[in-house]
């Protein structure tokens, strides 16, 4: 569904397939991705849905995206810190959107159609490559637009754009790596790996309260569109996966659930930042962080919502790779 589940790591997700939106599970075949795009001049959002933009409500974040008012220390917090803290994570939410689409997802989608990696790939994914790239551009879009609305309304204080946690993670594995061809492969696996993280939150938008219906809306587009990416992306990854050497192979399998995990890593300093901005001290807010994000649960969110992408792989690759998997896994940082 995409790497925006990333964000979500904190709010009791239930984690399945997400066949609903595709009124089918994207089956095992290459051929998904051609039939999910072929009516995608009708489905798409940037061409079928009205401006969402121009109609905001009040701009807050329902209470059970926000991990921080699960915390019992804030039970009974007054209205307008409680309204605060929903403003702040949906402007966060907006500010990792627009930075994943941006600088991630669609510098990999651009490669791809302009055949910059060394693989060969049909003509037809490669068009499907361009719808994407306008999608992720819209949503880019939308996610900036809802930010610039929020910080006209303010307070500004609140809304901070930063460069998102899984972006210094992206940049601190890709500047390890002294190869550039792996460079280009830890960066394109990231998105591979990314547009196939899987959870109902996205879609299932209709059952929070108090949310409102300018963002349920985009949310509810946004994981339309994905969707389809989810199939697209699974597509290129069986197309590409034979063209790799063993050896790189066996190198991208062991950084996939690195690559899973750094999506899901809590944005701390935001959350530090917010609950300063209500008077709390550092070490206060740092207590409530762990409460929220106790040690493990990351990892354990992490692993679900990466499920489809190791099953995968575990299915396309020989038993050195799905070794190295499997030692990855373990290896993970209990974070
Ligand atoms: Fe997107
Ligand atoms: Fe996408």
């Amino acid at each position: 569904m995409c790497g925006l589940v990333g964000f979500f790591n904190g709010c009791n997700l239930d984690v399945a397939c997400p066949k609903k939106a595709l009124n089918k599970c994207p089956s095992q075949s290459k051929q998904d991705s051609t039939r999910t795009f072929k009516n995608w001049d009708r489905k798409a959002s940037v061409r079928s849905t009205p401006q969402r933009t121009e109609h905001f409500g009040d701009l807050l974040f329902p209470r059970e995206l926000v991990p921080l008012l699960h915390s019992k220390k804030l039970v009974g917090l007054p209205k307008r810190d409680e309204e605060n803290l929903r403003r702040s994570a949906l402007f966060r939410f907006m500010n990792f959107t627009h930075k994943l689409e941006m600088l991630v997802v669609n510098t990999v989608t651009a490669n791809i159609v302009m055949q910059r990696y060394n693989f060969s790939l049909p003509d037809q994914l490669r068009s499907d490559a361009h719808k994407i790239y306008v999608d992720e551009a819209y949503h880019a879009l939308v996610a900036f637009e809802t930010m610039n609305a929020m910080r006209v309304r303010g307070p500004k204080s609140l809304f901070r754009e930063c460069v998102p946690n899984f972006l210094k993670q992206l940049e601190l594995q890709i500047n390890k790596e002294p190869v550039g061809r792996r460079k280009a492969l830890i960066e394109l696996f990231f998105v591979i790996t990314s547009e196939m993280l899987i959870t109902n939150t996205l879609g299932n938008v209709n059952k929070h309260k108090e949310m409102d219906e300018s963002i349920r809306s985009i949310i509810r587009d946004h994981s339309a569109d994905e969707a389809r990416h989810h199939a697209f992306y699974r597509s290129l990854l069986i197309e590409v996966w034979d063209q790799l050497s063993g050896d790189d192979q066996i190198y991208v399998t062991g950084k996939l659930p690195e690559l899973v995990l750094a999506y899901c890593i809590p944005e701390q300093e935001g959350l530090a930042a917010d609950l300063v901005s209500l008077g709390l001290s550092k070490s206060e807010s740092d207590v409530i962080i762990d409460e929220v994000h106790p040690p493990g649960t990351t990892l354990a969110y992490a692993m679900q919502v990466g499920s489809a992408v190791f099953t995968l792989i575990n299915e396309l690759s020989d038993s050195h790779s799905s070794d190295r998997l499997n030692e990855s896994l373990a290896g993970m940082p209990k974070v």
